[in-house]
Formats: C-alpha cells, sequence, structure tokens
C-alpha cells in the first residue's frame, strides 16, 4: 500500500490549441491549413465553450487540480494589443476551476506561438524573451490573485526538437544549429518571466508563487552495453534531461521541477559523431516492452530513475504529465498504477513531490498525429462532442480520493 500525503495534488492536465479549438491565430493552425500534420485541430474538443463541464468531470473524479494553458495568441493577437474579451475568458475559466475547489497550474507556452510572433521568427529571434514579456506581465497580473502554480514553458527541447531537428512540427526547419539558438533563447524567455512574476507577487504582497517549467524527461537506455551507447546515454540525458535545468537552476530561476514522463528511448548509435551521439542513430525498437498505441515503450521504472537523477536539484518535483494513449482503456489503468508505484519507490527514497498530473483529462488534438491517439481519462466522441468518463479514469479517482493506492 502507498500512502501519498494528504497535501498531495492530484489532476489532468490539458492545452489551449489540443482542446480549445477554433486557436485562429497561431502559427500551428496556420500551418495546418496548408496542410501540415496529418489532419487540422478544428473545433477540436470545444473545450472553450464546454471547459465548465469539463471541470464538473474533473471534479466528480475526485481531482483537486487541473493543469492548463492559456493561449496567447487570443490574448495577444496583434502584437501590443491584448484583447479584453479573452483576458476576461481566462479569468472566468480560473474562477470556474475555484469553484470546482480544483487547484489551478497555469502554463504560459504550451507549443504554439501568435503568427505575428512566429512572422519574426518566434524562438528563433535572439529577442523572443522581448516579445513574450508583456504577455507574461499582462496576463499574470491579471490573474495572480488566484493562480499560484505556473509553468512558463511545456517542453522546451521537445519543442526545439520537433520543430528545428526533425523539422515535423512548423516551422519545419531542420537544423542543429538554429535548435541550439532556441533553446537558447526559451532558457532566456523562462528566466525572464520567472522574474516577471515573481516581481509581480511581490509588488501585489501575493504569496510567493510557485514557477517552473515543464520538463519532458527521458529514460535513456542502451540498446547493447557497448561503449559507444553507453556514452551516447550518458551525453544525452545530461543533453536532454539534465542541460536546460541546470542552466535555470544557475540563475536561481526555479522553484520546482516540473516532469513530464512519458516513455524511455533506446540509445544505439552508430558513431561517435556529435550528431549520432545526441541525434541520430536510435532508428531500431529493440526492445519487448509493451507499447502504447503510438509505438512508446511503457517504462514506468524510467519515472523512479528521473524522480532520482533531479533529486539532486534539492526542489520539490511536480509530475505535470504522465499518461498513455491507447485504445484499450485497462492497457491506461495498468499504466497510471505502475507509474504510481514508482513514484511512491521514490519518495519513500526521500524525493519530495507535490503532485501527479495526467495526461490528459480529455482525448483531444495530438499534434501533427491528429486525433486517433486517445490519451484521454475522458472519452470525446468528436461527432457530437460528448464526454464519456472511462474506466481507468474511476479507478484512478479512487486514488485521488483516499490519496492511496492499495
Ligand atoms: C505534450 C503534450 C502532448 C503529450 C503526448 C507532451 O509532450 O506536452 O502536448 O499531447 O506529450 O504526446
Amino acid at each position: 500500500m502507498i500512502q501519498f500525503p494528504h497535501t498531495f495534488l492530484w489532476g489532468a492536465a490539458t492545452s489551449a490549441h489540443q482542446v480549445e479549438g477554433n486557436n485562429t491565430n497561431n502559427d500551428w493552425w496556420e500551418w495546418e491549413q496548408k496542410g501540415g500534420g496529418k489532419e487540422p485541430s478544428g473545433l477540436a474538443c470545444r473545450s472553450y465553450d464546454l471547459y465548465s463541464q469539463d471541470f464538473d468531470l474533473a471534479r466528480e473524479l475526485n481531482h483537486n487540480a487541473h493543469r492548463l494553458s492559456v493561449e496567447w495568441s487570443r490574448i495577444e493577437p496583434r502584437e501590443g494589443e491584448f484583447s479584453q474579451k479573452e483576458i476576461k475568458h481566462y479569468r472566468n475559466l480560473i474562477h470556474c476551476l475555484r469553484e470546482h475547489s480544483l487547484e489551478p497550474v497555469v502554463t504560459l507556452h504550451h507549443f504554439t506561438n501568435p503568427i505575428w510572433f512566429a512572422n519574426k521568427g518566434a524562438w528563433a529571434n535572439r529577442r523572443a524573451d522581448r516579445y513574450f514579456l508583456p504577455f507574461v506581465e499582462k496576463i499574470v497580473e491579471e490573474l495572480s490573485d488566484d493562480v499560484r502554480y505556473w509553468v512558463t514553458i511545456n517542453e522546451p527541447m521537445v519543442y526545439s526538437y520537433h520543430s528545428y531537428i526533425l523539422g515535423v512540427w512548423p516551422p519545419q526547419v531542420k537544423s542543429v544549429f538554429k535548435a541550439q539558438g532556441v533553446t537558447d533563447n526559451l532558457a532566456r524567455g523562462h528566466i525572464a518571466a520567472y522574474r516577471c512574476i515573481h516581481d509581480i507577487y511581490r509588488k501585489r504582497n501575493l504569496p510567493a508563487p510557485m514557477v517552473s517549467i515543464a520538463k519532458n524527461a527521458q529514460a535513456f537506455v542502451a540498446c547493447q552495453p557497448s561503449l559507444r551507447n553507453k556514452f551516447g546515454v550518458y551525453m544525452r540525458n545530461k543533453h536532454f534531461n539534465l542541460d536546460f535545468i541546470d542552466r535555470i537552476k544557475r540563475h536561481s530561476a526555479l522553484d520546482y521541477i516540473g516532469i513530464n514522463y512519458y516513455s524511455r528511448s533506446l540509445v544505439d548509435v552508430d558513431s561517435f559523431s556529435p550528431y549520432d551521439l545526441f541525434v541520430g542513430g536510435c532508428k531500431k525498437n529493440h526492445s519487448a516492452l509493451a507499447k502504447n498505441s503510438l509505438g512508446w515503450d511503457i517504462y514506468p521504472q524510467g519515472l523512479y530513475d528521473i524522480l532520482l537523477a533531479y533529486q539532486k536539484y534539492n526542489l520539490p518535483q511536480f509530475i505535470l504529465e504522465n499518461g498513455i494513449c491507447t485504445d484499450d482503456d485497462s492497457q491506461r489503468w495498468n499504466f497510471i498504477r505502475d507509474h504510481l508505484i514508482n513514484l511512491g519507490r521514490a519518495m519513500d527514497q526521500g524525493v519530495k513531490v507535490l503532485g501527479y498530473i495526467y495526461w490528459s483529462l480529455l482525448d483531444n488534438y495530438e499534434w501533427d498525429k491528429g486525433f486517433a491517439p486517445r490519451f484521454g481519462l475522458i472519452e470525446v466522441d468528436y461527432a457530437t462532442y460528448k464526454r464519456t468518463v472511462r474506466d481507468s479514469a474511476r479507478k484512478f479517482s479512487d486514488v485521488c480520493k483516499r490519496g492511496v493506492l492499495s
């Protein structure tokens, strides 16, 4: 039996573009209209209109927290022009969370950029932080009374990897050099946002906020234990899991470590060339592990390894995303249970964990993969937008209610 602390935050996450629908002012929408990705996001889950229904369900499922993102391109559709209507929308939404006794965890940037910012090169622009900051300042001023937990940037390394190395997300660039610049600019953006958020709370005499990024962490495992592969594991772990955190920690710009954990990544490198060690060479999946519907290995032990590896930072950790896409709901509950067991093992080793947020509350728009992957605790029928609570959600709900996994 695992007993979680009574202050533990339990919930599920979404992001604006993946659930709201009609996010017409961002670079993803523009890219989708030109045929990018599998299918356009369109109305997504219609959560822009249906959010209070979604929060009813989250509450019914005994969640006490909810992570979501505010959409920059709605709030600042043109540079320097803020939409009062959209700000009000997000204020209402945060109030609604509070009314449902759901602790808001608010992300400021979850992969999408306003078109005007994309036209300036988005995060490839060295001045990106200066464009990001007025939006941060505006929305944090508006929501600070009701929000304590902030996530500045969701998965900076995943963003630069998909958009600037693999080139499968807009703006579809393939340049390791550019990607490094993007990562640097995202780090600067985070640090500036971190300071801005803290300044606002200080000026307003509010209790100190908790600010972090959502760091996608991967468990890197060597295919065969050759020297080359072991070195590859070391380099990838350092580059992907640690460097960004090291850097923002050096600037004292982290109050907790936000972790998104899904899977492991097998490392099988063909040479000691920098490209192979960091990026390429990982083609074959030799593993016999069960997989999600996108073919990712299910590897709960990795969560334990990551939590222990991050213990050196001496900060509380917070699981901001952990989830599975599957058409077999019993696989979802097994996934959650096995990850919670590993979370409990890490806590037994002294790791301080603030909460566990499942990805995702709802089935939603899985970026370039479209609507097929089903990550939701709640099923969405895309013809009617009807929500149906899955069995796995009820099992998870029992853990949320009792704070105990038996
Ligand atoms: C992202 C989500 C995404 C999920 C599943 C995370 O990388 O933050 O937006 O839907 O993984 O792929």
